[in-house]
């Protein structure tokens, strides 16, 4: 039998089983998994067979299926710039973190429809992703977009997100219009996404701590003072609520609250299924003591970084299977354009670099630190994005007929995070000087080799735009 790669002597890691085993490749997909295939290979090309097979050698490392990160924006405007990781170089570290499959938020402004906003992002990704894409669709004007959504699920995007905050932006939804999509995800077997933050609360600790005073005093401070966490628990609890009224599949976009992991494990508890929630790697190791630090402000980001009791919390909803997935929710900003703050963190580009050291914080901060095993891990950042997304099994996980999407990582092997060697356009990183294990040694997307010996080797126009038929159906 004649393969084009073999992934060798590797231990294989599913959500479900890990064993060593030899993975076969052929053109873009996985067509064997098992023992002994590369010594079969090898010794039928002695014998004069088919020639050409490429070996990978993956012996002491875990083959794992690619990461698959469901919350990123590339090239968004926001905040009065626009995020600094397009789809060249935010596709590029997703590659060297092992990601091979990034899903972005096509947002419509002013009068776009639905189906503009979409080939405004399709073009923003056309001949520069250099990994597997697909989007979420933002329902910004409910009135006119409630209309368009069948056309978004016959196209091939059964996600749907809106925001309960960023009323600036012209992306706010209000109660009605976040009941209704729920409805309308349950007729359309789609999915809605949500941005928890209570904004009427929120705009009014704003209101009252934005003077000269406390922003000399208090600097990046107030970013965290004025988003206690009730701003984020109060309006999971409505979200929750209003799906489990309206029946449709809600799926909360970056928890970062103790109190937001204990409302959704209360409510799978009373045995809702339709309600998901994740996390981003930001919220399991940063906390907000950052914000005193004289760079402080760079670390802004929506919802805020929280404290260490809420890091805690949510690695427990990890290992309890209350919080399904952990994405990064990538909004690169330079150091220059967080400048833009001026001492006012109202002004402040909110969002972080993340998506090359996904992998790598949960591996390092959750596996080296015995808080997921391996299995979980893989589930997390793979599995389970892929299920509730609705790419499974084309997505996900290794096995006979799935895309060839696969990173090798050495169980051990650490780097020292600088972001000048980074792939990102970043000029700084929230773990600047940290030393991570799990980083791609190797990375396949489609059974191309895309990293090899942690370097990208990859090309622009490589990644392809993916279509999927429902979501939330894990
Ligand atoms: O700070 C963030 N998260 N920026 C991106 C927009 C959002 O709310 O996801
Ligand atoms: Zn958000
Ligand atoms: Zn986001």
């Amino acid at each position: 039998m004649m393969y084009d790669t073999i992934i060798a002597n590797g231990t294989v890691v599913n959500a479900d089983e890990l064993k060593k085993a030899d993975v076969a490749i052929r053109g873009e997909k996985i067509v064997q998994v098992g023992k002994g295939l590369a010594k079969k290979a090898l010794a039928e090309q002695r014998a004069g067979g088919p020639n050409g097979t490429r070996i990978i050698d993956a012996d002491g490392c875990y083959v794992i299926p690619g990461g698959i990160d469901v919350h990123v924006h590339l090239e968004l405007p926001f905040c009065g710039t626009v995020s600094a990781d397009d789809y060249d170089s935010g596709t590029k570290a997703a590659a060297r973190g092992g990601v091979t499959t990034v899903i972005d938020f096509a947002i419509p402004y002013g009068d776009d429809s639905l189906h503009d906003a979409l080939e405004k992002w399709k073009k923003k990704a056309a001949g520069k992703a250099c990994v597997d894409y697909t989007f979420h669709i933002a329902v910004t004007k409910w009135d006119r977009h409630k209309h368009e959504m069948q056309e978004m699920v016959d196209a091939g995007f059964p996600t749907f997100k809106q925001f309960m905050i960023y009323a600036r932006e012209g992306w706010q939804a209000d109660d009605a219009a976040i009941f209704g999509a729920l409805e309308k995800c349950r007729e359309l077997d789609a999915m809605l996404l949500i941005h928890a933050e209570s904004s009427r609360v929120l705009d009014e600790l704003i209101e009252r701590h934005h003077n000269e005073d406390e922003m000399k005093r208090l600097g990046a401070r107030l970013h965290a003072i004025t988003r206690p966490n009730f701003i984020e628990a109060e309006a999971i609890q409505r979200a929750v609520t209003w799906a489990e009224a309206a029946g449709g599949r809600l799926y909360v976009v970056h928890m970062s609250t103790a109190e937001g992991t204990d409302i959704i494990r209360r409510a799978h508890k009373r045995g809702l299924d339709n309600v998901f929630a994740e996390t981003c790697a930001q919220y399991l190791v940063l906390d907000d003591s950052l914000f005193a630090k004289p760079d402080g402000h760079l670390y802004a980001c929506c919802p805020q970084i929280k404290k260490k009791a809420d890091q805690k919390r949510l690695w427990q909803g990890l290992s309890d299977g209350d919080v399904c997935a952990v994405s990064t929710d990538t909004c690169t900003f330079t150091r220059e354009q967080k400048a833009m703050w001026n001492g006012d963190w109202t002004k402040i580009p909110m969002g972080l670099p993340g998506l090359e050291t996904l992998l790598p914080i949960v591996y390092t901060h959750g596996v080296r630190k015995d808080r997921l095993d391996m299995r979980e891990f893989v589930n997390l950042v793979s599995t389970n994005p892929a299920r509730i997304m609705g790419l499974y099994p084309t997505k996900g996980v290794i096995a006979k007929g799935a895309d060839a999407d696969i990173a090798i990582i050495h169980p051990k092997r650490k780097f020292r995070v600088d972001c000048e060697q980074l792939e990102t356009n970043c000029d700084w990183s929230p773990y600047q000087g940290w030393d991570l294990a799990g980083f791609a040694r190797t990375t396949l997307s489609r059974g191309k080799v895309i990293v090899d010996d942690y370097t990208f080797c990859g090309q622009n126009g490589w990644g392809r735009l993916l279509t999927r038929k429902s979501a939330g159906n894990p």
